[in-house]
């Protein structure tokens, strides 16, 4: 007989499961066989068109990228075998937080094993009692969460502005005088809309209150900007915005690992201070390997990310000449809104059937009835890869009656 504090979890959990099943948002996952690429070759379906990655600039498969990481490794080894300030610090790191900092325009960098894990360290290494931290409302789970820890330990004031509305963030930090640090969090682009901040409304509004602004730019970098340097990039402002966080997983090489980009001073304190640096290992080196190739591919090939811009507004125009509603924008995350949560979730089913990986997100991710299909474009697929995934959407939306 098993505990009873056992049973009365797996019964918990096991009614949960069940719920999700019901209400059909139980999440299947779907097993690759071979890298990540325009097209894979997914267990049980063969070939398949991916359209649902952050594979911006195709960088997971790139021969080049491949070859730095298993450098790395023959070089380093396979682990860090413990946390940076004991031993776990090699040089590619110093290498690699160099060419970080110099890509985002910040005096320094400094990498965490994820991005979760450098903004989590954030605004709870830095605040305390008498300081404030505002948000937007759509920004990542991450910043959220981090913003929840940082109350909890800190006590550090806390609060949520409406998502890209200056206004309100403006009367927040105008209420918010007797406050000692401000620290104004945004994502550079959203992940479910693919909207890009109004950084230079950011900028203005953080200075006029005194206010450092952290944009999280895991969807910019690599992305945003003629050379892929990001949201700051975008909009000829290299070098003002006061702390950059990024993930590696994404545009560059998307493996794993993340960064906290900003003064010296900056990463010196979060390397004395902030947790997930004092006690959880470094980045594995042949990950870091990958990722510093990733930059210099970056910083050698600016034509990558034109393709990613060219192919994005391709396809988003196809979309829409198919009758579909993606939502406008500039960034390669192309959400079409098909409205109920079920619409979604059925259309994502069939275009796999169709040979096209797409996620669909519903309520409660998104607002209620517009559930979308968000649809990611990267550098590395070719015109025929995604009139291919056009010619399937169209067929599964007039099978739908989403188009007609
Ligand atoms: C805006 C944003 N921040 C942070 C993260 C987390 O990045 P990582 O996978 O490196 O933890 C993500 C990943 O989905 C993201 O979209």
């Amino acid at each position: 007989m098993r505990p009873t504090a056992t049973n009365a979890l797996e019964a918990r959990v096991g009614t949960q499961l069940a719920e999700f099943r019901e209400q059909a948002i139980y999440k299947r996952l779907n097993y690759l066989e071979g890298p990540q690429a325009p097209r894979v070759r997914m267990e049980g379906r063969g070939e398949i068109i991916i359209l649902s990655s952050n594979n911006y600039l195709g960088l997971c498969a790139e021969p080049e990228i491949i070859a730095a990481g298993k450098e790395a490794l023959d070089r380093y080894g396979a682990g860090t075998a413990s946390v940076r300030f004991i031993c776990g610090t090699f040089t590619i790191h110093r290498e690699l937080e160099a060419a970080l900092a110099r890509l985002v325009g910040t005096e320094a960098s400094l990498s965490f094993g994820s991005c979760w894990n450098a903004n989590e360290a954030l605004p709870v290494t830095l605040l305390n009692e008498h300081d404030l931290v505002l948000s937007d409302q759509l920004n990542h789970a991450s910043i959220i969460d981090a913003i929840r820890l940082a109350k909890a330990i800190t006590k550090c004031q806390t609060g949520v502005f409406e998502h890209k509305n200056l206004q309100d963030l403006d009367t927040r930090l105008a209420a918010a005088k007797d406050r000692q640090v401000k620290l104004v969090i945004s994502d550079g682009v959203f992940s479910m809309e693919g909207a890009i901040a109004d950084l230079p409304g950011l900028l203005e509004v953080c200075r006029k209150h005194g206010a450092l602004l952290v944009v999280d730019d895991s969807h910019a970098t690599g992305v945003l900007g003629p050379t892929g340097r990001g949201t700051a990039e975008h909009f000829g402002m290299l070098g003002e915005v006061d702390i950059v966080t990024s993930t590696l997983g994404k545009a560059l090489g998307g493996a794993a690992g993340g960064f906290v980009a900003g003064s010296e001073a900056l990463c010196d304190y979060l390397t004395q201070r902030s947790r997930p640096q004092l006690f959880s290992n470094a980045l594995p080196c042949t990950v870091a390997g990958s990722a510093m190739a990733s930059v210099h591919y970056l910083e050698a090939h600016p034509e990558r990310v034109a393709r990613l811009r060219d192919n994005a507004r391709y396809f988003r125009r196809q979309l829409a000449e198919l009758g579909f509603k993606p939502l406008a924008g500039e960034t390669p995350i192309i959400p079409v809104i098909v409205g109920e949560t079920s619409a979604a979730i059925r259309m994502s089913e069939l275009l796999l059937e169709e040979g096209v990986f797409v996620t669909g997100f519903g309520y409660p991710v998104v607002p209620q009835g517009t559930a979308r299909l968000r649809c990611q474009i990267s550098a590395a697929h070719s015109r025929q890869d995604l009139d291919e995934a056009l010619t399937a959407f169209s067929r599964v939306g007039r099978k739908l009656g989403v188009v007609s």
